[in-house]
């Protein structure tokens, strides 16, 4: 239908959403926890933060969880504006390094994980702002109105007093991954300390390349050290050349990762990374301006299969082309262009055919070493005055 279509004599009704259930449904986007947390962070990262702190208090299925950075914070309308869902249009061209794109983040990834939460922000020329949504009085007040209150106990007034500028969100109580659970039992606390380090696993790859740069997160005050997919640095590792495509606005580079032979045990462990599989680590990782979008996954054009282990494949995007690339909300799916997908394909054959040859040639050669025909103790029996003791055979293929 033309863009000029006369709306003038149709009958037209107010179908306004219901606020209530129209929050209710944020809650069922389905994030999870650590794709929450790097959602916040997300926005962080766009207003120039280089130090960022989560942290957390348990209590049960009243555990509070914080988010503070140190970034160019918002004044009180600024911060109003960002409280409203859809603060932006998704249409609009963003700096190159906002990591934003539907103005939904804050409000969803919130709601995902509480029904209560606060923002709290500072600007260097204003006064501490803060606003909160709260899903009760929502329901209560039947209208899209957010309140002037935070409970005092998330300490937020302290953290923030430390900050010429800055921002803190506040989730309240952290229902969901606290569910059924009780403040005082060691095993229910025990399981969320697991999915905090699950969430610390998760951001040290989502947001090595900034960790990299200097920017600094910190889980308990803990600062979290950077996983890098490629392993650059890593003695056997070969990075293929880049090749550029979509009006060389995206670059691919794929990575033939160094063969078990070449790495010690920490450093085959470490390549599993945070899925603790290299199975599960082959493949594409998209980023889009930086920040780690899909990690490890062929997007549908191959199976993961154990003999491309050693195959990982960058894909730069900027975020200009978010539309033909399909990104969602939760910043967790990227889909190349059809137009594209030959391409793609063509470089991701070529790197898996060389991560191919290393794995089955490397592993043979190894295989070769333990091979009867060359087989060779690990403990040497030696006999000194009558004894009989045993010694590692420092020459074992193994060890050498
Ligand atoms: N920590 C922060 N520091 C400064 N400004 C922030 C911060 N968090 C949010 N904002 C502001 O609030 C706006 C809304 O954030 P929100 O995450 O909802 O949407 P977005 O980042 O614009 O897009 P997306 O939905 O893709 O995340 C941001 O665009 C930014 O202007
Ligand atoms: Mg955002």
């Amino acid at each position: 239908m033309a863009t000029n279509f006369d709306y003038s004599n149709i009958e037209t009704t107010n179908a306004e959403p219901d606020a209530s259930s129209m929050i209710e449904t944020f809650r069922a986007i389905g994030y999870s926890i650590e794709a929450a947390i790097a959602d916040i962070i997300d926005n962080s990262i766009t207003a120039d933060a280089k130090n960022i702190w989560v942290d957390y208090v348990w209590h049960g299925p009243h555990t509070v969880l914080s988010i503070l950075d140190d970034g160019k914070g918002m004044n009180s309308e600024e911060l109003i504006q960002a409280m409203r869902p859809g603060s932006k249009n998704p249409l609009l061209t963003r700096d190159s390094n906002d990591l934003g794109r539907f103005g939904l983040g804050l409000k969803t990834a919130s709601f995902s994980q509480t029904r209560k939460f606060s923002v709290i922000s500072k600007r260097t020329d204003c006064e501490v702002c803060l606003w909160s949504w709260d899903l009760d009085y929502v329901n209560k007040s039947q209208s899209w109105n957010i309140i002037k209150y935070c409970p005092e106990e998330s300490n937020y007034s302290e953290k923030m007093e430390q900050l010429k500028s800055g921002t803190c969100v506040v989730w309240w109580d952290l229902d969901r991954v606290t569910k059924d659970t009780k403040e005082d039992s060691e095993e229910s606390k025990k399981k969320f300390l697991e999915t905090m380090e699950r969430v610390k696993s998760h951001l040290s790859m989502v947001f090595h390349m900034f960790i990299d740069d200097g920017v600094n997160i910190f889980l308990q005050g803990r600062r979290i050290e950077p996983w890098d997919p490629f392993m650059i640095g890593f003695s056997g590792l070969q990075p293929k050349p880049e090749v550029k495509f979509q009006g060389d606005q995206i670059n691919i580079k794929g990575f033939v990762l160094p063969h078990r032979s070449k790495l010690s045990y920490e450093e085959y462990n470490y390549g599993k990374g945070p899925k603790d599989s290299w199975t599960e680590q082959q493949g594409f990782y998209v980023y889009r301006s930086k920040r780690l979008l899909v990690a490890g996954d062929w997007l549908s054009m191959f199976k993961k299969e154990v003999h491309y282990d050693l195959c990982r494949i960058r894909i730069d995007l900027p975020n200009n082309v978010d539309e033909d690339w399909q990104i969602d909300i939760k910043k967790s799916i990227a889909r190349p262009p059809l137009k594209y997908k030959d391409q793609i394909r063509s470089v991701a054959k070529e790197v898996r055919a060389q991560a191919l040859e290393v794995y089955t040639n490397k592993g043979q050669i190894l295989k070769r070493k333990l091979s009867k025909d060359e087989y060779s103790p690990f403990w040497e029996e030696r006999v000194r005055h009558g004894k009989r003791f045993y010694k590692i055979n420092r020459e074992h293929p193994l060890l050498s």
